[in-house]
């Protein structure tokens, strides 16, 4: 089968990330008999650069044009003095939006190779946790356009205020907790609603619409927070979440508290996705893909910009996610995490998942393996070779 795959390096340590994940992707294709057609494309610092905008029409258009985004990160302090709608994070916003993925998947847990570098101690962990072991596993899906981020903005004429509007239509609603329970019927069937409706009236919609579409899912338990109680749970008791689904704002800030419970926001993968590709009739042949936009959760980090110094693992991972949710690849998406988990068995590190401590196998395992700090470069033909041999 023959897809479309549109690369957005774009700023700082995306291209360093994005490039790990092609060599993975081609791996894959020559491995399981895919051809994955590559279309380069400019967004965000790089764009401005180049074009004077930061999501340049052509780049809309031939994204749209794919069956599935690859985006690296955008931004970088040479552009932070622009004006707002000229900043490279409008490259992100105009995607989200004109792709129409209004569902952010940001799944978050902890492996157990990594367990060293999760601040949260045993006893925590434990109480939480309906096994009794020192792990969390959960998925926030992030209402990815609208809320905050685009409802109207601006200043009062003199100047002296500003005001952000948050605005949700059921409809909006509606979708993204489906997309939540369909996620939820997948994992431990449990789903929190996290809003701040003790306040808000939007978040007031949101339980009402909540309230109506959990009676289609009946086998999911479904539980309602608000988000500063959640900011605490999260830390407190992560065991305790399955399936958290919540407003843009929101969910851009627990994901990134959620992102430190795993070790490093440098293993985060994401994907954002519109409605369902209708289902295709086996006899069809066709292919089904449902457009979706993958990225790291983390940023640019100019800092170490082509240093060899970042983590390709979490757009490695956002690799996976696009080959399950955009071309229902499962088979294809679990080699590609079972190749990063070999590796973090055998010790390989970047940087930030490095730890003070002694590491774990996965497979529960407390023979110490010694980490072996990495690059970049390294970590990629780390997993190459993982894939290679499984
Ligand atoms: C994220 C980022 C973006 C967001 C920024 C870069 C605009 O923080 O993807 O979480 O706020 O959505
Ligand atoms: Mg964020």
């Amino acid at each position: 089968m023959n897809y479309a795959i549109a690369l957005i390096p774009g700023d700082g340590i995306g291209p360093d990330v994005v490039q790990e994940a092609v060599e993975i992707l081609d791996a894959v294709g020559d491995r399981f008999g895919h051809v994955f057609n590559y279309v380069e494309l400019s967004a965000g610092g790089k764009a401005i650069d180049e074009s004077g905008v930061p999501l340049p029409p052509e780049t809309l258009e031939s994204a749209k044009a794919c069956d599935a985004v690859l985006l690296g990160a955008v931004g970088g302090p040479q552009w932070e003095k622009l004006p707002g709608h000229l900043r490279p994070e409008r490259a992100l916003l105009g995607l989200r939006s004109g792709l129409g993925v209004y569902a952010n998947l940001r799944p978050a847990a902890l492996l157990p190779q990594l367990r060293a570098a999760c601040p949260i101690k045993d006893e925590v962990l434990i109480a939480s946790n309906e096994n009794g072991k020192p792990e969390f596993d959960l998925l926030i899906v992030r209402e990815l356009t609208g809320g905050l981020y685009f409802g109207e903005r601006g200043r009062t004429p003199d100047g002296t205020a500003a005001f952000d509007t948050e605005v949700y239509s059921k409809t909006e609603i509606e979708r993204v907790l489906r997309a939540g329970y369909r996620a939820a019927l997948l994992r431990r069937k449990k789903l929190c609603v996290v809003d701040k409706a003790n306040v808000l009236e939007s978040s007031r919609l949101w339980r009402e619409v909540a309230a109506v579409v959990a009676q289609d899912y009946p086998q999911v338990e479904t539980s309602y927070l608000y988000v500063d109680n959640c900011a605490m749970q999260l830390i407190r008791a992560p065991g305790q979440f399955d399936v958290i689904v919540t407003s843009n704002l929101f969910g851009d800030i627990l994901s990134d508290e959620a992102s430190v419970l795993t070790g490093s926001i440098g293993m985060l993968a994401s994907a954002s996705l519109g409605d369902p590709a209708p289902e295709i009739a086996a006899s069809s042949g066709g292919k089904k893909t449902t457009m979706g936009l993958y990225e790291p959760i983390h940023g640019s980090a100019p800092d170490i910009a082509g240093k060899d110094l970042a983590n390709p693992l979490a757009t490695i991972l956002s690799v996976a996610m696009l080959l399950r949710h955009s071309f229902s690849l499962e088979k294809e998406a679990l080699s590609i995490e079972a190749a990063v988990n070999k590796v973090l068995d055998q010790g390989y590190r970047t940087r930030d998942i490095a730890s003070r401590a002694t590491a774990t196998l996965s497979t529960g395992g407390t023979a110490a393996v010694p980490e072996k700090i990495v690059g970049t470069r390294e970590m990629g033909k780390r997993v190459l070779e993982a894939f290679e041999s499984l």
